[in-house]
């Protein structure tokens, strides 16, 4: 096997450098663990960036995906295949309303198809702009990233799609005023996961709604990074009880098999008529077998239960951190979602744990954030903590 130096050696030859790496080379992985070329091991509380929601190679996952390779890995949507029309069931029978899905393969083209069926339900009434909050993140194709509000993403591909206005997240009345006669939808994440796990103001969901409801609007929720029970509930809006017009899917969807899809309202969805979008590989048999092997764990596993005592089993180590140490600013948790603000750059925090074999990362300079797998052990949570807290504390200010 190459070592970790040769790898990098070779990426560093012959991939674009628009990814910012550590110098080591993940070969294998193992529920919260990975192992690296030289057979260190890692405890990985960030798996696949949100997309290892069951940790790495879980088992009903590779058994499901082994299978359906060897039967039928891909065939275009021109045919029907059975594990693509059980995942839109199974799917659409979670959302707790009456739903039709699409399939694609990331989180930011399940947007991109968000934001054209807005317009195409605008487009009768003449609407086509699409309100997006401040410290949003929606993903890196044009239209994902024009609605993505965040300037430093936007720098150095403009001109930026038209149609899009901003207003900051939690400010309903800002939101409102950049609603005009053209507005066709309000798109956010019920939690900003990139910009920072921040957790919605009280109202402020149930406010969107309404707001969404009283100027004809359509409600898109981005659940790419909450949805699938990350948070504790299959999707996150789930807990302030609101029912967007179309939520999208992605990362932990197909238990790490690349998988993007929305689900929409059928009389919103039903706009998505033949020949108005397309994806090639969407909700192919290997990805959507894949998908339906996570909510079978999810389930088999009480699994979303667990998702909200891992969750105040890290909010009850960060609590405890923050008491004792000025440098924890602020701890914001939902399910298996949590961020630890710092009062100083968190990098070296990120750095730091990988030096003791954890893996974290650092969103907005200075909020840690974790993702951990639903299969995390208590006593894998205490001692990723344990890292986290030595880390923190000795850090000069
Ligand atoms: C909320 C949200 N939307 C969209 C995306 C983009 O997903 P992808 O990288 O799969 O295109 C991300 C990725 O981090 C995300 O967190």
């Amino acid at each position: 096997m190459p070592t970790s130096e040769q790898v990098i050696g070779l990426a560093k030859q012959f991939l674009t450098p628009n990814y910012t790496r550590y110098p080591v080379c993940l070969v294998r992985g193992e529920n919260s663990w990975v192992w690296d070329a030289e057979g260190n091991r890692y405890l990985d509380f960030f798996p696949g960036w949100g997309c290892g929601l069951l940790g790495h190679c879980p088992p009903r996952v590779v058994r499901a995906v082994q299978e359906q390779v060897a039967t039928l890995i891909h065939v275009p949507n021109t045919w029907y295949t059975e594990p693509q029309a059980l995942l839109g069931k199974a799917l659409a029978e979670r959302w707790g309303a009456a739903g039709v899905c699409f399939f694609c393969n990331s989180g930011a083209e399940a947007n991109e198809a968000a934001i054209k069926l807005a317009r195409l339900n605008g487009k009768p009434r003449g609407r086509y702009k699409i309100v997006t909050l401040t410290g949003s993140f929606h993903g890196r194709t044009m239209a994902a990233l024009t609605a993505t509000a965040q300037p430093k993403y936007h720098a150095g591909v403009e001109p930026m799609l038209p149609g899009f206005s901003y207003a900051p997240f939690g400010d309903l009345a800002a939101i409102e005023k950049a609603v005009d006669g053209e507005t066709c939808a309000v798109m956010l994440e019920p939690i900003q996961g990139e910009g920072g796990v921040n957790l919605p103001p009280a109202g402020f969901l149930e406010g969107v709604r309404e707001l969404c409801d009283r100027h004809g609007l359509l409600m898109i929720l981005d659940e790419v990074q909450t949805g699938t029970g990350r948070t504790g509930t299959w999707y996150a809006h789930q807990h302030w009880g609101v029912q967007p017009d179309i939520v999208t899917l992605a990362k932990a969807l197909a238990g790490g098999v690349a998988m993007g899809g929305l689900i929409a309202r059928p009389e919103v969805g039903e706009k998505l008529k033949a020949g108005t979008h397309a994806a090639t590989f969407g909700g192919n048999p290997l990805a959507a077998r894949a998908a339906l092997a996570t909510i079978e764990t999810i389930e088999a596993e009480g699994l979303l239960d667990r998702a909200v005592r891992i969750g105040e089993r890290f909010r009850a180590r960060f609590e405890a951190l923050r008491e004792a140490c000025p440098l924890v600013a602020d701890v914001r948790v939902k399910g298996a979602m949590i961020g630890v603000e710092l009062a100083v750059e968190g990098a070296a925090v990120v750095q730091g744990c990988l030096g003791r074999g954890l893996l974290i990362n650092c969103t907005h300079q200075t909020v840690l954030r974790l993702l951990p797998a639903l299969t995390v052990t208590d006593e894998q949570i205490d001692a990723g903590c344990d890292i986290i807290a030595d880390v923190v504390t000795r850090m000069r200010v």
